[in-house]
């Protein structure tokens, strides 16, 4: 039976640091409350206006391409999870094509929007492809320029100092040798929390959410609308929100769930896993997680501390990582699972 593998990893993390220490110049926070509540001790910002999420991605897939033993024009298949894209559209996965240089268009590319469970869902889809026989080498990129979207006032301070850029990228392939590869991936959504980590405007309803003027102000003196009204821009509502501890309570219910999911479906229990690379939510999360699933701290691979939440870029930063630095070798049971925006979340388990 044909396996997808991951036969090529890369990660990209912009120069620039920002520590805690230099969040407090713009807003009411400190560095021992950011530690405290996220561990989170800096992050990476790119450079505003010379590089975009697609550049940073671009370079992760370089890398990715290159371990992969591959070149650029064996591509057959891209996809490209973000939450923080270059335009409203068309999505990064053209611009990622566009820049890599590959001029075959008998390649599709696929955006997908599954926000911090992105690279999952991603994976997932990847590993559907490679099984029916259709892609041989499907080029997947999580990237993330958080910092040109975020409320800089005392008012955005719960989200800001959360998150950070990056990227990483996988290049999968089939394998043929049995057990190795993509065992089982899980994916999952509830809507029903859609609007408490979300970024609301601009978007079709106009400012107009659910009969409450909450997210925006309707104008119902004209037929159609515009995204973004000056109001909006006056009032900071075209910044994401977030309902912390809404999503930190899912987030520990959810992520061991998943997990528990993948292992009783290939028939591994917690300790079979060699290494478990959570989503890099929130450092208090994995290691509540971590806890509940009594996994190893050799076992788990966290760097949240070093680049915040990079949200659909975080596993393959935090899985090339561990790989760069030997933590994945052959034959590991690595277990992958995020929670995020939708709400989403998925596990997989790989066969390294
Ligand atoms: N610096 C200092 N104070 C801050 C702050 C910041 N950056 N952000 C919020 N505060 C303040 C609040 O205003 C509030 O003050 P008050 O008590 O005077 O009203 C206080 O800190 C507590 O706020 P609260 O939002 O209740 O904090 P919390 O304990 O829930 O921690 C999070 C906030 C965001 C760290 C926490 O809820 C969390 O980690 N949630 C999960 C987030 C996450 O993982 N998101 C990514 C999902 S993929």
């Amino acid at each position: 039976m044909t396996n997808s593998k991951i036969a090529g990893i890369g990660s990209y993390l912009p120069d620039r640091i920002v520590k805690n220490q230099d969040l407090t110049k713009y807003l009411d926070t400190s560095d021992e409350w950011i530690r405290e509540r996220t561990g989170i001790e800096e992050r990476r910002y790119a450079t505003k206006h010379l590089q975009t999420t697609t550049t940073l991605g671009t370079e992760a897939a370089k890398i990715a391409i290159e371990r992969a033993g591959i070149q650029k024009e064996d591509i057959d298949f891209i996809i490209f999870a973000t939450l923080s894209p270059d335009y409203y559209f068309p999505g990064c996965g053209v611009l990622l094509q566009r820049e890599l240089g590959i001029t075959n268009t008998e390649i599709g590319a696929l955006d997908i929007r599954n926000q911090c469970t992105g690279f999952i869902y991603g994976l997932s889809i990847a590993d559907q492809f490679i099984k029916t026989g259709m892609y041989k080498n499907i080029l997947l990129v999580g990237a993330e320029m958080h910092s040109m979207g975020l409320d800089f006032s005392d008012e955005g301070r719960g989200v800001t100092v959360i998150f950070g850029d990056g990227a990483g990228a996988v290049v999968l392939q089939p394998t043929q040798k049995e057990g190795q590869g993509i065992l089982t991936t899980h994916l999952h959504a509830d809507g029903t929390h859609a609007e408490e980590l979300a970024m609301i405007n601009p978007g079709s309803h106009g400012g107009y959410h659910v009969g409450t003027e909450k997210y925006g102000y309707p104008d119902p003196s004209v037929p159609g609308g515009v995204f973004v009204t000056q109001k909006m821009l006056d009032d900071g509502l075209l910044a994401p929100n977030m309902s912390g501890q809404l999503v930190f309570k899912t987030a520990v219910a959810k992520f061991p769930e998943v997990i528990r999911e993948a292992l009783a479906k290939t028939g591994y229990t917690t300790a079979d896993i060699d290494i478990f690379v959570p989503h890099q939510a929130n450092l208090r999360i994995s290691q509540m997680v971590q806890k509940l699933l009594r996994i190893p701290d050799e076992k788990v691979v966290n760097n949240i501390q070093k680049y915040g939440n990079t949200t659909a870029a975080s596993i393959p930063i935090a899985l090339c990582e561990a790989w760069e630095n030997g933590r994945v070798k052959d034959g590991d049971l690595v277990c992958l699972a995020a929670f995020g925006s939708g709400f989403t979340w998925g596990s997989a388990l790989i066969r390294w």
